[in-house]
């Protein structure tokens, strides 16, 4: 199962996480990235800010997990401009390394073929990160979305159109289409690092930890992963059967054993 870590607040959850990156890249200056946009990842992208700082990011790739279809990539919330605002500038990467699907509705029936070959062609992500959706999503990968899946075109729900509505103006600008890696795609990463804060994410995180595997709450597929890690604040774990046990397993890690 997934290593659960319940910490205090977001930040820990940066630190902790910016920590694993830092490794990473230390281990591998051509480290591949999955990338979430959303609120969840920014505690972590801060955190990465002054850690890289002398370290030698210029051969660091990334892939963006999403972005929306038929929105102008120039537009502020594109996950293309998220992605550079808030993870390529702070953290001086390469943005011809960067990369994030291509929702721009022209080619877009080949679009997902064309990531999965890119993420192919880099050798693979070797540390994914992901939100959560309150309605279980991972991704854009709403319920239903198949374990297999690669990416490809998906239609949001009214649920998470409404969760993203604070992003834009109004409900009736975020898009209704997504371009999203698959579950099959993120379960090909070599580490999932999932994270969640909050009490409205509660549900979803005791659903994709203790839940029943099933499509109808996509994020379940990281039970599948040999090596995924889950880092929640308290409220996100209120839900959690076995948070008591998480706790325990994580106070008595052995030092050597990283996340
Ligand atoms: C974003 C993504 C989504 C978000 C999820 C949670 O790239 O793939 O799965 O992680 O919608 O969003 P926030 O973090 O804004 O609550």
């Amino acid at each position: 199962m997934a290593e659960i870590i319940i910490v205090p607040y977001a930040a820990a959850a940066g630190s902790l996480v910016a920590d694993a990156i830092v490794r990473l890249i230390e281990r591998n200056r051509e480290a591949v990235l999955g990338l979430a946009t959303g609120s969840t990842p920014l505690p972590v992208y801060q955190a990465l800010e002054p850690r890289l700082k002398g370290i030698d990011v210029s051969r660091v790739r990334g892939f963006a997990l999403d972005e929306y279809v038929g929105l102008d990539p120039a537009h502020p919330e594109s996950y293309r401009s998220v992605i550079q605002r808030e993870v390529v500038e702070p953290l001086g990467l390469d943005p011809a390394l960067i990369r994030v699907p291509d929702g721009s509705l022209d080619g877009i029936e080949h679009a997902g073929e064309e990531y999965e070959e890119a993420i192919l062609a880099a050798g693979g992500v070797d540390l994914q990160l992901l939100g959560i959706g309150t309605d279980g999503h991972i991704g854009f990968n709403e319920p239903g979305s198949s374990f297999a899946s690669l990416t490809r075109v998906k239609t949001l729900t009214e649920q998470t159109r409404d969760d993203n509505a604070r992003f834009f103006d109004s409900v009736d600008d975020v898009p209704r289409h997504c371009i999203t890696q698959g579950l099959g795609t993120i379960l090909r990463a070599r580490h999932l690092v999932l994270l969640a804060f909050g009490a409205g994410k509660a549900e979803a995180v005791a659903g994709a930890v203790e839940g029943p595997l099933t499509a109808s709450l996509p994020g379940s597929a990281i039970q599948l992963h040999p090596r995924a890690t889950v880092v929640v604040d308290e409220a996100a774990a209120s839900r959690l059967r076995f948070a008591d046990y998480y706790r325990y397993t994580y106070e008595n890690k052995p030092a050597w054993q990283a996340i």
